[in-house]
């Protein structure tokens, strides 16, 4: 095998990890958080810049926490997409650079196939496998036959689910990332508010833009009538919606394909009511799930890591014109 450098800066976390022989020596996470927090979500060029400052820092606490210098590598991983163009074009040169002066081949990364590869630190995959990706960004079903193959077989037509509980969250007074807070208070609350459940029996497509749009409507409504509005209960009865189109869809799909498991990931698996509704429906069943350490929902290299073992093992590598590709599918990984 072989020690690689994995480098993500393709949101608001600039990250870089060290992994040998299958082991993660480090993993080194700088997050913005803080900074975009009173935008109410990330400001693309606030996280450029920010991931140019922190891009050194993170390389340095890496390399040191596996005590290993740039010369020992086999190897530099990065993320290509998909993601904020400028922030993924901080990571990119970075690992070309190092690429160029050690003459170490330069792995392409994709970073939703990554968060699905971060739960090979839990245990390893069985195929056919069926990962639910719910992110910021994303909300996607796909279907692996095999390491490597990524097919998409349902995703949203609009919105994403992390971007929904985020704006919900904001109509609400919480705050950024949105997930968070309604997690925890949807545990103080009861399902009282009717919403809809937008493409419920239609195939294996999400949307999540009206569902948005009606809790939005909703507490405007009751403002406008003098109102309180309960806001553990309107997280309680919005995140059983958002969460329960998402589960009913994949128990569907892992029937129909027939997979030995289910795999978890994105920013949105980290949600306790997601998690606790897979395991319960899959407790009489013979599918295996595969749930992301919470560490692990959040982006980092350590994930960028584990995968690019693979496309190493397959000597996957990219030449130094590599570009970065800020809408790059999943199901296109094949092509470089
Ligand atoms: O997009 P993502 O994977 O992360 C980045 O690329 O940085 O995950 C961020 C998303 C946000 O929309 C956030 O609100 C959501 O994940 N999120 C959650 C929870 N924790 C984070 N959503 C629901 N429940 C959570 N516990």
């Amino acid at each position: 095998m072989a020690i690689i450098l994995a480098i993500e800066s393709s949101c608001d976390e600039t990250s870089a990890a060290i992994i040998k022989d299958g082991k993660l020596l480090s993993n080194a996470v700088s997050t913005q958080i803080s900074m975009h927090q009173k935008y109410g979500g990330v400001m693309p060029e606030i996280a450029s810049r920010l991931h140019t400052e922190n891009i050194t820092i993170v390389l340095k606490e890496a390399l040191d926490g596996a005590k290993i210098k740039l010369k020992d590598l086999d190897a530099v991983a990065v993320t290509r997409g998909p993601g904020l163009i400028g922030a993924l074009h901080v990571g990119l040169q970075a690992t070309k650079t190092i690429s160029l002066l050690y003459n170490i081949p330069l792995i392409p990364i994709h970073h939703l196939a990554a968060h699905i590869y971060a739960c090979e630190y839990v245990k390893p995959f069985k195929f056919p496998l069926l990962s639910l990706v719910v992110s910021g960004g994303n909300t996607e079903l796909v279907l692996m036959k095999k390491h490597l193959d990524f097919k998409i077989i349902g995703e949203t037509k609009d919105d994403a689910i992390g971007e929904c509980f985020d704006k919900v969250a904001r109509v609400l007074g919480l705050p950024y990332p949105g997930g968070i807070p309604i997690d925890k208070l949807a545990k103080e609350g009861k399902h009282t508010y009717k919403l809809p459940t937008p493409l419920a029996n239609k195939g294996y497509d999400f949307s999540y833009s009206g569902l948005k749009t009606s809790v939005i409507n909703l507490v405007n409504k009751e403002k406008m009538l003098k109102h309180k509005i309960n806001v553990a209960d309107m997280c309680r009865s919005f995140e059983d919606v958002a969460v329960d189109m998402v589960v009913s869809k994949t128990m569907k799909a892992a029937k129909e394909f027939n997979v030995k498991q289910i795999v978890l990931a994105g920013g949105v698996s980290a949600n306790s009511y997601l998690r606790s509704e897979i395991v319960r429906k899959l407790e009489k069943s013979k599918i295996d799930v595969i749930l992301p350490p919470i560490w692990c929902t959040t982006d980092n290299a350590a994930m960028i890591a584990k995968l690019a073992e693979h496309l190493y093992s397959k000597k996957l590598f990219a030449p130094l014109s590599l570009s970065v590709d800020p809408n790059w599918k999943i199901s296109d990984y094949k092509v470089f």
